[in-house]
C-alpha cells in the first residue's frame, strides 16, 4: 500500500472507532446530542487519532487500549472547534465544507454541545478501564503497569486540554486581538501556537507511546516531537487562512485578517512563515528518525503536512 492508500484506512479506522463511542440522539437531550454529532461527523482529517493510533504501534502497542483515547481525543479537538467558531471567538460560519453548530443549532446549543463534547471525552477514554478488566490471564504485574498507563493517560489528556495547555492558547489569542502591535511579540504567538493547537498534538502522540509502555524518556522525546508538528499545524493554517482556497479548505478565509488576530503570518511573513513549518518539521523528524523502531507511514505523515492545502 501506497501512504495515500494507507492513509486512508487509518483514517476509515479512527472514525469506525470514533462513531462507535458516539451517543443515540434520543430523550430530552436529543438537540444537544444531535448538536454534538453534527460536530463529530463532519468529516475533518482525523489527524489527531491517526497521530495517536501510529505512535502507539511505533512503540510496539497492540490491542484495543488506545481506541477510547482516540476517540476521547478527537472528541476535545472538535468540541474546541465548536467553542472556536462561536460569535464570541472567531464568528465563523463554515467549517468542513458546512455551516458551523452554532450558525445551525443556535449559540446555547453550541455551547453546551461544546461542554457534552468534553465531558463525553473523560467518559469514554476513562472506559479503557474496562477493557483492561476483560482482558484475560493477563500477568498481574503488566496488569498493574497497564493501570498506570492509562492513570497517566487520562492526566495527559486533562492538562493538555486545559489552562496549561489547549485552552491556556486559546486565552491569549482571543486577548491578543486588541494588543497594541508593540505588545505582539514572537514569544506571545509562539505561546498560543504551542497551546492552543500544538498542546492537542502532543496529548494525541504521548498518549500513544504512554499506553504502549514508552518510557519517561522516550514520552519526552515524543512530546518535543509533537510540540513542533503542532506548530508547524498551526503556522500552516496561519498561512492557508491567507493563501488557501475556501472550497479545498472547507472553512472562510480571511478569518484571521478580520478578527484582527496575531498569526505566524502577520508576524513573520509568509515566506519566513513557509520556511519554519520545513525546519520545525525536519526537526520533529529527526527525532522520530532516532527511535529504534521506525513508522515509516508517520514519517510520511508528518511530511505531508508541510505542504498541506487542508
Ligand atoms: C483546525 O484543526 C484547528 C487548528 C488547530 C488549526 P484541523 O485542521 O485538524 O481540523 P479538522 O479536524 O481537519 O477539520
Ligand atoms: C484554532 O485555531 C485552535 C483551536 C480550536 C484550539 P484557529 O482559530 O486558527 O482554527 P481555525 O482556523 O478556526 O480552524
Ligand atoms: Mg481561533
Ligand atoms: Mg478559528
Ligand atoms: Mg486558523
Amino acid at each position: 500500500m501506497n501512504f495515500e492508500e494507507t492513509l486512508g484506512q487509518r483514517v476509515s479506522e479512527a472514525e469506525a472507532v470514533l462513531k462507535h463511542y458516539l451517543s443515540r440522539e434520543e430523550g430530552y437531550q436529543k438537540e444537544v446530542l444531535e448538536a454534538m454529532n453534527y460536530s463529530v461527523l463532519a468529516g475533518g482529517k482525523r489527524l489527531r487519532p491517526v497521530l495517536m493510533g501510529e505512535t502507539f504501534r511505533l512503540f510496539s502497542g497492540k490491542g484495543r487500549l488506545v481506541e477510547p483515547f482516540m476517540a476521547a481525543l478527537e472528541m476535545i479537538h472538535n468540541y474546541s472547534l465548536v467553542h472556536d467558531d462561536l460569535p464570541c471567538m472567531d464568528n465563523d460560519e463554515y467549517r468542513r465544507g458546512r455551516k458551523t453548530t452554532w450558525s445551525v443549532y443556535g449559540e446555547g446549543m453550541a455551547v453546551l454541545a461544546g461542554d457534552a463534547l468534553l465531558n463525553a471525552a473523560f467518559e469514554t477514554a476513562a472506559s479503557a478501564f474496562d477493557l483492561l478488566e476483560e482482558e484475560e490471564n493477563a500477568d498481574p504485574a503488566q496488569q498493574v503497569c497497564a493501570y498506570r498507563a492509562v492513570a497517566k493517560a487520562l492526566e495527559i489528556l486533562a492538562r493538555k486540554a486545559g489552562v496549561y495547555g489547549m485552552i491556556g492558547g486559546q486565552c491569549a489569542d482571543i486577548r491578543a486581538e486588541g494588543l497594541p502591535a508593540q505588545e505582539v511579540t514572537q514569544d506571545l504567538l509562539l505561546y498560543i501556537h504551542e497551546n492552543k493547537t500544538a498542546a492537542l498534538i502532543e496529548a494525541a502522540m504521548m498518549i500513544g507511546a504512554v499506553l504502549a509502555g514508552a518510557g519517561a524518556q522516550e514520552t519526552e522525546k515524543i512530546e518535543g516531537a509533537a510540540r513542533r508538528i503542532g506548530v508547524a499545524f498551526q503556522i500552516q493554517d496561519d498561512i492557508l487562512d491567507v493563501t488557501g482556497s475556501a472550497e479545498v479548505l472547507g472553512k472562510q478565509t480571511g478569518s484571521d485578517e478580520k478578527n484582527h488576530k496575531v498569526t505566524y503570518v502577520s508576524l513573520n511573513g509568509i515566506e519566513k512563515s513557509r520556511k519554519d513549518v520545513e525546519r520545525l518539521s525536519g526537526e520533529a523528524l529527526e527525532t522520530l528518525r532516532s527511535f529504534p523502531e521506525r513508522s515509516e507511514f508517520l514519517e510520511q505523515l508528518v511530511e505531508s503536512l508541510i505542504n498541506r492545502r487542508k
